[in-house]
């Protein structure tokens, strides 16, 4: 197969069954492209946090395949998986900072982990904070930050090594309403810049505005993949 028909992100007939026998993901066929936008959206337990965990390899598929950039992550050697994970940022709902050091430390040691230069940490994590409006927040620890300071610290850690796909679980799922589009506006931006980006949501007034498309899931299954699409038909 070529390189370009593959997509940047492809499941194929993918299953993922936990020892618990709970059947979180069955027959997932979903194909992303550079550049794409993706809402993954459903109600709780639907699977959308065992999809995204599977792009980045924090779990492995049961049954299928899941290729990024071509690779399948499964069959990664440990030594590659950190290479992975260099090209997909993660954003988690509760941040996930480390709460003994600042915010200009907590996106450098996502550099430092790649034994990047000093200099280059020197350089980058200044301009990537102010990238996401926290130049003046450097010094700042997270529990002197604001939610929605927090989730930018998180989205700076994230896109400090340059990644081409950025998952996102629930990144709104902390933040008041004027917070959450704060970062929509953000990840926006980062996506017109090149970006993939996966973004499970609950947040229906955002989806709905964006029209960005929609991955419907429930029961482990894809019901609905519509491009520009909206949060619900299946409910209401
Ligand atoms: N680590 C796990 N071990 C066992 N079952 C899990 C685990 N993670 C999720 N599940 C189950 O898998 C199903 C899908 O969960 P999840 O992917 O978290 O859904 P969502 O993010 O849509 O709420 C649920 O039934 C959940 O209870
Ligand atoms: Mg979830």
């Amino acid at each position: 197969m070529q390189k370009g028909l593959r997509g940047l992100i492809q499941l194929v007939e993918v299953w993922k069954a936990y020892p618990n026998e709970v059947i979180a993901l069955r027959e997932i066929n979903l194909k992303i492209d550079r550049g794409d936008f993706v809402f993954v959206v459903g109600p709780s337990g639907a699977g959308k946090s065992t999809l995204i965990r599977l792009l980045y390899r924090e779990d492995v598929a049961t049954r299928g395949q899941v290729l990024v950039h071509g690779k399948n992550v499964a069959r990664l050697r440990h030594s590659s998986i950190p290479l992975l994970r260099r090209t997909i940022g993660v954003i988690f709902q509760d941040f996930k900072l480390l709460p003994d050091r600042s915010a200009h430390d907590n996106v450098a040691f996502a550099l430092e982990v790649t034994e990047a230069p000093r200099r280059e940490i020197k350089r980058r994590v200044p301009a990537v904070l102010e990238l996401v409006g926290l130049k003046d927040r450097a010094r700042a620890f997270p529990h002197e930050l604001s939610g929605g300071e927090q989730q930018r610290v998180a989205i700076a850690r994230a896109i400090v090594n340059g990644p081409s796909i950025l998952v996102a679980d629930e990144p709104t799922g902390n933040l008041d309403p004027d917070t959450s589009w704060g970062i929509m506006n953000l990840l926006q931006t980062l996506n017109r810049n090149g970006a993939t980006i996966i973004m499970a949501t609950h947040a229906k007034t955002i989806v709905n505005a964006m029209k960005k498309r929609v991955v419907a899931m429930d029961h482990g299954r894809i019901i609905r993949d519509q491009a520009q699409g909206v949060y619900a038909h299946e409910v209401n």
